[in-house]
């Protein structure tokens, strides 16, 4: 039976063989945490373990949009991150001889702003630029 479907049908089929593409491109490790529902409440937890990995911020592994992990070592306890969810910078910071207060320019190739997620830049090396 043909049916006219207009075009708005078609770039929703697009969207949705794009998404099957998409997410055929990520591994398939993260099934779990689709499967399992967003918890209701809780903080993330940084730096949490997800398999082999160490983690110090929201990640997006496998899902549309960045999460992080309620508990030090991901147990399936999981919740999408608001902005305020995202890990802090870690005032003060070292980084090489100086203490920083604020994020820096300092030591970037493009002069983004950065600020470490650490209080040891020199030893942890964990990092974000910050937004703004
Ligand atoms: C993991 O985090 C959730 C949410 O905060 C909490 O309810 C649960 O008890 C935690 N699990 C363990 C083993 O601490």
């Amino acid at each position: 039976m043909a049916q006219h479907v207009g075009p708005l049908v078609w770039i929703c089929l697009l969207c949705g063989v794009l998404g099957i593409l998409e997410e055929d491109y990520y591994p398939p490790t993260i099934d779990s945490i689709i499967r399992q529902p967003e918890a209701e409440d809780g903080e993330c937890v940084f730096p949490f373990r997800y398999r082999s990995g160490l983690f110090y911020d929201c990640v997006r592994f496998n899902a549309k949009h960045h999460w992080c992990s309620l508990n030090e070592t991901f147990q399936g306890y999981w919740k999408y991150c608001a902005l305020s969810d995202h890990a802090q910078c870690a005032f003060p910071f070292w980084f090489r001889r100086m203490i920083y207060w604020d994020c820096t320019e300092d030591g970037e190739v493009y002069g983004r702003k950065w600020c470490s997620l650490t209080p040891n830049y020199n030893k942890d090396k964990i990092w974000k630029y910050c937004e703004w």
